[in-house]
């Protein structure tokens, strides 16, 4: 099966109940990991190559061979599943949970067994009420089958609606009540995580892919992809396209294959501009990176990141600077206010960004711009949410200088009477 973790999922916008998920082969890879070690099912999911869905692309098996083992390491043990999903442009998560909850379920199964933790929590976003009830009503039958309830217990925990809960340490912070807010780090989660006890916090995605890699192996695994890093991935597209929507495909297929094939192409009377590959904190990429493999290694090579592989798309009847003032505008409103080029940074950023859309942009502005996407960039900021509103305002000012320099000249947005702006 070439899409292991959408394939079944039906198309009615019904979910896979228990039942019809046990005919499918559910639950099979707790059968598989009853016959191994801890241990080695680390092992096995490092081997596998499987890097985390939620952004950043860290190997999962190496998160989860930090989280300490043995009768001295600390309990109880938690995991915790990413499913706050707040990220622009970003649902591919929500596919997963609406329509296929026991795949996320014997995933954290297969993680819990490796770490032995004892206590699992959903981390999922306010607003996805269907997904929330969905998982919800699939704990309720895990536990009822005895998946649930032996050696692990399941919360599904809605959160309070803020960006910054995705951040996993802010995460952690929110689900002991507190003000979500990051930590630092180190430590990190695995070591010192959620009630200051071992922890390990991963995507939807991420999870699904467990219960598959354990009962195919790690060489079908790999042979998914078509790109450098391993499996599938579930890949969208928003924006003036003709069909947007999101699609699980091998690992590794091209920016211009999402858009031109998957996509559909731009809407008639559209030009493809520019496009962000994976959320709103990732960079610009003009038409020369559209033959670039979306993975996480063949982005780094060329200095840039896939992110959660769910691009949006800049077209030539939509202001750029319009859609970094909707970005920035965005970024500043979750900020959480501890660090200093974030929350004061941010305002003053989104500040220039309307002065430009109104016509009192001037350009000296522009290097005040600049100075502030260098201030956000990495390194200053105790979280990443300031690095990531940092990545399309630096592309932006280097790729649409002249953009800028046209609202400073006409004194008001080129784009204002565009019926779709
Ligand atoms: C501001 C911010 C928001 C984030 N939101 C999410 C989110 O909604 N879901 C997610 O999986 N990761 C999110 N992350 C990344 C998490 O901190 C963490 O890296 C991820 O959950 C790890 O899972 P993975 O290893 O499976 O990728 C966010 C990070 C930042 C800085
Ligand atoms: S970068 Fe922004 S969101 Fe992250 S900790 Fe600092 S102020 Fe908070």
């Amino acid at each position: 099966m070439n899409k292991p973790l959408t394939g079944h999922i039906r198309t009615d916008g019904e979910a896979i109940w228990i039942d019809d998920y046990l005919k499918l082969g559910g639950y099979q890879s707790l059968s598989v990991i009853s016959k191994m070690l801890p241990q080695d099912v680390t092992k096995l999911i490092n081997d596998s190559g499987l890097m985390g869905r939620g952004g950043a692309g860290v190997s999962t098996g190496f998160k989860m061979a930090a989280v300490p083992m043995g009768e001295k390491a600390a309990t109880p043990k938690y995991l915790i599943c990413n499913a706050d999903e707040m990220e622009p442009g970003t649902f591919k998560d929500r596919w997963l949970l609406e329509g296929n909850p026991h795949q996320l379920i014997e995933g954290m199964l297969v993680s819990a067994y490796a770490i032995e933790a004892s206590v699992a929590y959903i981390f999922v976003r306010g607003e996805y009420k269907l997904a929330i009830k969905r998982l919800e009503q699939a704990v309720k039958e895990a536990y009822s089958k005895g998946f649930l309830g032996q050696s692990l217990d399941m919360h599904v925990h809605p959160s309070a609606g803020r960006y910054i809960c995705g951040e996993e340490t802010a995460l952690m912070n929110a689900l002991e009540g507190k003000r979500a807010t990051p930590r630092s780090k180190p430590p990190f989660p695995p070591a010192i995580g959620v009630w200051g006890k071992p922890t390990l916090i991963n995507n939807v995605e991420t999870l699904c892919n467990l219960p598959h890699i354990l009962n195919h192996g790690i060489d079908w695994y790999k042979a998914l992809s078509k790109g450098v890093n391993a499996g599938t991935k579930i890949y969208g597209v928003s924006g003036h396209v003709k069909k947007p929507g999101a699609w699980e495909l091998p690992m590794g297929t091209t920016a211009r294959e999402l858009l031109e094939v998957h996509a559909g192409g731009m809407k008639d009377g559209y030009e493809f501009k520019a496009l962000l590959p994976g959320g709103a904190s990732t960079d610009f990429w003009l038409e020369d990176k559209l033959d670039t493999p979306m993975d996480f290694a063949s982005t780094a090579k060329i200095g840039t990141r896939m992110g959660t592989g769910t691009m949006i798309v800049l077209d030539d009847k939509t202001c750029p600077i319009g859609m970094l003032l909707s970005l920035e505008k965005f970024f500043k409103q979750e900020s959480c206010g501890w660090c200093t080029p974030c929350r004061d940074g941010l305002s003053w950023v989104a500040e220039i960004l309307s002065a430009f859309e109104r016509g009192d942009g001037r350009e000296a502005d522009i290097a005040q711009l600049e100075r502030h996407a260098r201030l956000l960039g990495p390194g200053s900021t105790f979280c990443a949410l300031a690095p990531g509103a940092a990545s399309p305002l630096a592309t932006g000012l280097k790729y649409f200088k002249d953009e800028f320099l046209r609202h400073i000249q006409e004194k008001s947005c080129p784009y204002a009477n565009h019926l779709h702006r």
